[in-house]
Formats: structure tokens, sequence, C-alpha cells
């Protein structure tokens, strides 16, 4: 695998592949690498020819009171996991070469921002759309792929790709859980013990919503109160937001008649979670 720590570095290998007529994926990572992660790997590989990671813990994504010092890294470790699942390219930039000093231009993704996650992380949506914006641009990949888990994420890229007209087909991914549910993330090593336990409770209300909807509930205010009984069965669990809204707008869905985004977000202990299901009718 090759390591390319600056952007010109990065930009002259991926044109090399792409003029080669290789078909180039993108996956953009900050790192501390799970089994998530891999799926999305794997799915770039059986995609493109060539397969490209980056690793960037992206401090334009975090609040001030946020986890940036604390994020989990683990490069050695991670660099371990590509080359086992054979990633071509690794992009691993420093804060500085990414974002030159005095940088004042960002992507904002208007209206959907400040939705879902957006509206507790302000800021956060801004960070996401003009890091992965750079990444785009520098990359030049064919194909990108993101998880589902990032639901709001993902529909905020598709609609930056979109306006923006860039030329990248979006791929997302399906939620690789734990065998007990649990979504999995970077932010799962805060957890403790009694925590990791009380967090399964998220995915537990997302199931609760799934058979209900099956059983043919469609007002999403009952579907919603019965979730958050579900919730506050976990007392240390604090919710942010439980919410049922389309899938493109992120704006609540007044009526189940097409799909919609089942999201939660709730701080387990110290750590903020997040989790979601998509409901088809
Ligand atoms: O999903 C993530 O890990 C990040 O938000 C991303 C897309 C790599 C941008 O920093």
């Amino acid at each position: 695998m090759k390591i390319c720590k600056t952007i010109d570095e990065m930009r002259a290998t991926s044109r090399a592949a792409r003029h080669s007529g290789k078909r180039l994926g993108l996956v953009p990572t900050m790192g501390a690498l799970h089994d998530g992660h891999l799926s999305l790997m794997r799915a770039a590989k059986s995609k493109c020819d060539a397969v490209a990671a980056s690793i960037f813990i992206n401090p334009l994504q975090f609040g001030p009171t946020e986890d940036l010092a604390k994020y989990p890294r683990t490069f050695d470790h991670d660099v371990q996991m590509l080359e086992k699942e054979s990633v071509d390219i690794l992009f691993a930039p420093t804060p500085v070469e990414m974002y030159t000093p005095g940088a004042v231009t960002y992507v904002t993704v208007e209206g959907l921002s400040d939705k879902l996650c957006g509206k507790s992380r302000p800021g956060h949506f801004r960070g996401v759309a003009t890091v992965v914006a750079k990444l785009f641009h520098i990359v030049e990949p064919d194909v990108a792929f993101f998880g589902q888990k990032d639901a709001a994420q993902a529909t905020i890229i598709r609609r930056m790709v979109r306006d923006l007209n860039l030329p990248i087909e979006i791929a997302v991914c399906p939620i690789v859980r734990e065998p007990d549910g649990l979504a999995m993330s970077s932010r799962n090593v805060y957890l403790s013990p009694q925590d990791r336990k009380s967090a399964t409770v998220l995915n537990r209300s997302l199931i609760e919503v799934k058979q209900r909807f099956d059983q043919g509930e469609r007002n999403p205010t009952a579907l919603i109160k019965a979730a958050k009984k579900i919730l506050a069965q976990e007392p240390t669990v604090r919710l942010d937001y439980f919410e049922i809204v389309d899938p493109s707008t992120l704006d609540p869905a007044p009526k189940l008649t097409g799909p919609a985004l089942v999201a939660v977000a709730a701080v387990v202990g110290t750590t903020r979670l997040i989790d979601n299901i998509l409901l088809q009718p």
C-alpha cells in the first residue's frame, strides 16, 4: 500500500491510477478503523480497480467542547488493517497540509446542515462537507463510499455532489453491528462496560419502531412515543433526538407513505452515539 502524506503526492498517485484506465474508489475515514470501515473497503474493492482510503481526523467537524483531542488514534494498527484488505493507496495528511493557515473557504449544504445532528452540533456538517469536498478534489475518485450509520452525512454529501456537479458516484453501505445490535463506531471504545450494555437500547428502540411499522402503524408520533418508552428503560442514556424524517430532505415525515429514516442520537455516559434504520412502506 502506498502511503501519501502530501496533497501533491496523493494527486499524482490517483491521477496515475486513473490515467492507466483504473476505476478509483475512495473510502474517507478518520481512522480508528473497525469492521464497519472494512465493509466499506470491501465494497470499494468489489466495485473499483484501485482503492484509496483516507485517514484524517478533521478538526473542522468537531465543536469546541467535543472530543477532538481524545478521538482514538490508532494509525499503525489502521495501516495493518488496510494492508490486509489490499487497499492500494492511503492518504494521511496532517491538519496543516489539509488546511492552509488562514483558510476561510467552506462548503455549506444549506437547509440540511442544521438538521438531526446538525442541530446539536453546529458547524459539524459544514466541517464534513468542506473536508469531503477537499478530499474529492484531491483524490478525484470515480466512486466514494460512506456508511449508512452516518445517514444525515450521506444525504448531505449526495446533495453536495449533485449541487456542485461533481462527477463522483456516492455509494452508501449498510450499518455493521456488534452481535448484540450496537452499531459499530470508533467512539464505542469510550464506553464503560455498563455504558456498553446500556448503549444497546438505541438499536432496541429502532427495532421497536420497525416491528410496529411492520404491523401497520403509520403514525410517526405514535412510533416515536413507543421508541422513547424503550429508551426511558435506560435512565443513564440521555436522548438528544429521536426523529422520523424524509431521507432526502431530513425534514420530519408527517405521513409514512414513502421511505423514511428513523434516526436516534443519545449520550451514553459521556459518549454521543447515533443509529438509524430505514423504513420502506
Ligand atoms: O464519517 C467520517 O468518518 C467522517 O465524517 C468523514 C466522512 C471521514 C469526514 O471527515
